[in-house]
């Protein structure tokens, strides 16, 4: 006789009764509950749609917001001659891939820009990932294994930490920043093969990373050192090169480099870049690079456009660091908690969740869009209002910004938030 598959009846707790009669937990009741738990400690995220985005003004519903919450450093997202080669790259190669890079998804357009992002960040090879967090997640399982050690700081992005919890290896956290405590770590399992891995500018903080100190650190103890350099890239170091190119560090010192092409350069995607041995181990070994679709060529068509506007146009440096420098100097002026950053994010500490929200909130009322950061992205306590600066910004935006957050009387900055140099 034929089984008849048992079908689980639901019961008002959200239970399911298995075929032996034992109670089983429904699991998109219980991601219910914990959202409903989120939302009761206003922390829930909410996805807002955009209509359409004019540089760093977004049409959202019937209004128009001024908008500090994207990572178009540089102002190219909407660059006509990046806008010109992804046009011209659909044109003439189509949208998708059609398949993975080891099967024919790989093009010219894919090996150009691979070399370019390897030359401009003095590194022997390139390698295209989807995105940034997949490229953290190759990186991470493809190198590191069960009994190796993953040295990473506190602060570290998310994606970094999964990639460690991934591969097997046991990870191991330092106070941010503390070059100290990361040898103390490393000296805790000497006999291990060891990476350690950091942001180069840190994504919610915006402060960059001890790199020379931690470099010497690897070097000491033959570990292997990683950066991630998301928000360093196109504005930092020369000609855009940076993090690591601002601390003079090579590849021999930083062996693996991360970046993304999503937030300076205006465009998707990212890239490792470092050895030839590394490159050619994560196209071997790097699952969240093998078993994906390469991405479009003519994103990296315009990636590459990206590439080279971000290392000739100096001016969208120069522009960017006025801005930061105008917006730290009307903040300390108005007494506002800013964090001790020089890079285009600009954190300011509030605290509770509710305040940060609270404060948020206010700021679209007032025609401003600013991004409530939240736990468990942030420590629990450590809430903020993450502000970010682009090129594509004027004076006069810094301005309206720097009058509307003083309407809101924020709480005064903690001492040591406020004394490093503008
Ligand atoms: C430090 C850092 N690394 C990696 C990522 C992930 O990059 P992507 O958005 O390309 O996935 C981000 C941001 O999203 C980031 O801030």
């Amino acid at each position: 006789m034929q089984k008849r598959p048992h079908t689980p009846t639901l019961s008002l707790a959200g239970f399911a009764t298995g075929r032996n009669g034992a109670r089983r937990p429904d699991l998109i009741e219980r991601l219910a509950v914990h959202t409903a738990e989120r939302e009761q400690t206003q922390l829930l995220r909410r996805l807002r749609t955009v209509d359409r985005a004019d540089g760093p003004w977004l049409d959202v519903g019937n209004g128009r917001l001024l908008s500090f919450c994207g990572n178009d450093y540089l102002g190219l997202a909407q660059h006509p001659q990046l806008v010109a080669a992804l046009a011209r790259g659909a044109r003439e190669q189509g949208v998708g891939s059609t398949s993975a890079h080891l099967i024919c998804g790989h093009r010219t357009e894919h090996a150009e820009l691979e070399e370019a992002l390897a030359a401009w960040t003095g590194r022997e090879r390139a390698l295209l990932f989807s995105t940034g967090y997949m490229a953290n997640l190759g990186v991470l399982q493809a190198v590191l294994t069960r009994g190796d050690l993953c040295v990473q700081d506190k602060l570290n992005h998310a994606c970094l930490l999964d990639g460690a919890t991934l591969s097997g290896a046991e990870l191991k956290r330092y106070p941010h920043a503390d070059a100290a405590a990361a040898a103390r770590q490393l000296a805790s399992n000497a006999g291990a093969a060891a990476l350690l891995a950091t942001d180069g500018v840190f994504s919610m903080d915006g402060d960059v990373a001890p790199l020379r100190d931690l470099a010497n650190l690897c070097t000491r103890e033959h570990a292997t050192l990683m950066v991630d350099d998301a928000h360093g890239l196109g504005v930092l170091g020369p000609r855009g090169a940076g993090s690591v190119g601002e601390a003079g560090l090579g590849q021999a010192e930083v062996p693996v480099l991360m970046a993304t092409l999503g937030k300076a350069l205006g465009c998707m995607g990212a890239f490792v870049a470092g050895p030839a041995a590394l490159i050619e181990g994560l196209i071997q070994f790097a699952r969240p690079y093998i078993y994906t679709t390469a991405m479009p060529p003519a994103l990296a068509i315009a990636a590459l456009e990206a590439v080279q506007l971000a290392q000739a146009d100096e001016w969208r440096r120069d522009k960017l660091f006025a801005l930061i420098a105008r917006f730290r100097r009307g903040a300390a002026e108005l007494g506002l908690p800013l964090a001790a950053s020089t890079s285009a994010i600009q954190p300011l500490l509030l605290g509770s969740a509710t305040a940060a929200l609270a404060a948020a909130q206010t700021l679209e009322r007032r025609g401003l869009l600013l991004s409530a950061i939240r736990p468990p992205t942030v420590p629990s306590g450590q809430a903020r209002l993450r502000i970010t600066l682009s090129a594509a910004h004027e004076e006069a935006h810094v301005d309206r910004l720097l009058d509307t957050l003083e309407t809101l009387h924020l709480p005064p900055a903690p001492r040591a938030a406020t004394d490093d140099p503008v």
